[in-house]
């Protein structure tokens, strides 16, 4: 990363199963400073999902990465919550002690726009929630593109189903406003949407080798994941589950791991009733009248090692 041995990353989450398991491999790295989290509504609301991040760092070992808590609503529309995906707790029911900490007194935005500024050109920023954290924070720094090195989304289907519709997935359907804003903004985007994370899972065997794994940081994952592996399993036939949110963080990290993709811009629809949070690509053969600078969207990845990867960083 630009030369130098760790890599400085703000996550913004919503926490939530699948953000859990992104945090323990980011901070299972010894080459990843995590220089703040920002939480936003999304999988539950952000009280909550801001005190699972407070959580979730201590149970993997970064108890001092400052938390800040981000937006409670979309920017239009009214907030819409994943319970039956993540638990009522956000964490697949599995009860992690209390926080010794509170989140920070700077909101999300305003700690990922400090943070940029400090350090121009350094810190990476992985999006694995609703944009809407993202979006103010362009707005109160729109050189924010520029000052972030590189930002990678979980968010979108781009030529596969959706997931809480027919072309939507649920980050960016969550506020269709502010991913068309990020996607605008002209920052260098990796886009990990559900056309590679649905076919990069935690399989039956790998969920089972982690549960033979000791001690309370893979002990509560499995817990997390059983859950998660529940609702999955009414879409997959089989008790496993989709990576989304890991597989953003090991991009992030480990981009060697990305052995498909294409560029091309990308718009959110914010229209219709189907469409409303579409992602929409221009890959028209001819040169695209679109001047917004390309996403590179990824479509393939090495799953071998990525679920290697994964389990190493949960041991
Ligand atoms: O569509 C998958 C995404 O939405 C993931 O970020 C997951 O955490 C869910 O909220
Ligand atoms: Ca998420």
């Amino acid at each position: 990363s630009g030369g130098s041995l760790t890599m400085r990353v703000f996550v913004d989450c919503d926490p939530g199963i699948d953000d859990a398991v992104a945090l323990a491999y980011l901070a299972a790295r010894p080459d990843v400073e995590i220089a703040g989290v920002g939480a936003v509504f999304g999988n539950n609301a952000v009280e909550v999902t801001a005190d699972n991040a407070l959580r979730l760092l201590e149970l993997y070992g970064r108890p001092d990465v400052p938390v800040a808590v981000g937006c409670a609503r979309p920017l239009v529309q009214e907030p819409r919550l994943a319970p039956h995906v993540h638990g009522t707790n956000g964490l697949g029911e599995v009860e992690l002690p209390e926080p010794a900490r509170k989140p920070v007194a700077e909101s999300a935005p305003e700690l990922l726009v400090r943070l940029a500024r400090e350090n121009p050109g350094e810190l990476d920023v992985l999006a694995v929630g609703p944009l809407t954290n993202l979006a103010v924070a362009v707005g109160m720094e729109p050189k924010l593109p520029q000052l972030v090195r590189k930002l990678v989304v979980m968010g979108g289907a781009v030529s596969t189903p959706g997931n809480v519709g027919p072309h939507g997935e649920a980050n960016i359907v969550n506020d269709p406003e502010a991913a068309e804003t990020v996607f605008g903004a002209g920052f260098d985007l990796d886009l990990v949407a559900l056309d590679v994370t649905m076919g990069t899972v935690a399989t039956p065997e790998w969920l089972a080798e982690l549960a033979l794994v000791p001690g309370d940081k893979a002990q509560h994952t499995t817990g997390f994941l059983d859950f998660y592996a529940d609702f999955y399993s009414r879409i997959y036939g089989v008790r496993q589950c989709a990576m989304h949110d890991p597989l953003a963080a090991a991009v992030l990290v480990d981009p060697r791991l990305v052995t498909g993709s294409f560029e091309a811009p990308i718009r959110v629809e914010t229209a219709g009733t189907l469409t409303r949070g579409m992602t929409v690509a221009d890959r028209r053969p001819v040169p695209s009248t679109d001047e917004r600078r390309p996403v590179r969207v990824v479509t393939s990845v090495a799953d071998a090692e990525f679920l290697r990867l994964m389990l190493d960083a949960l041991r």
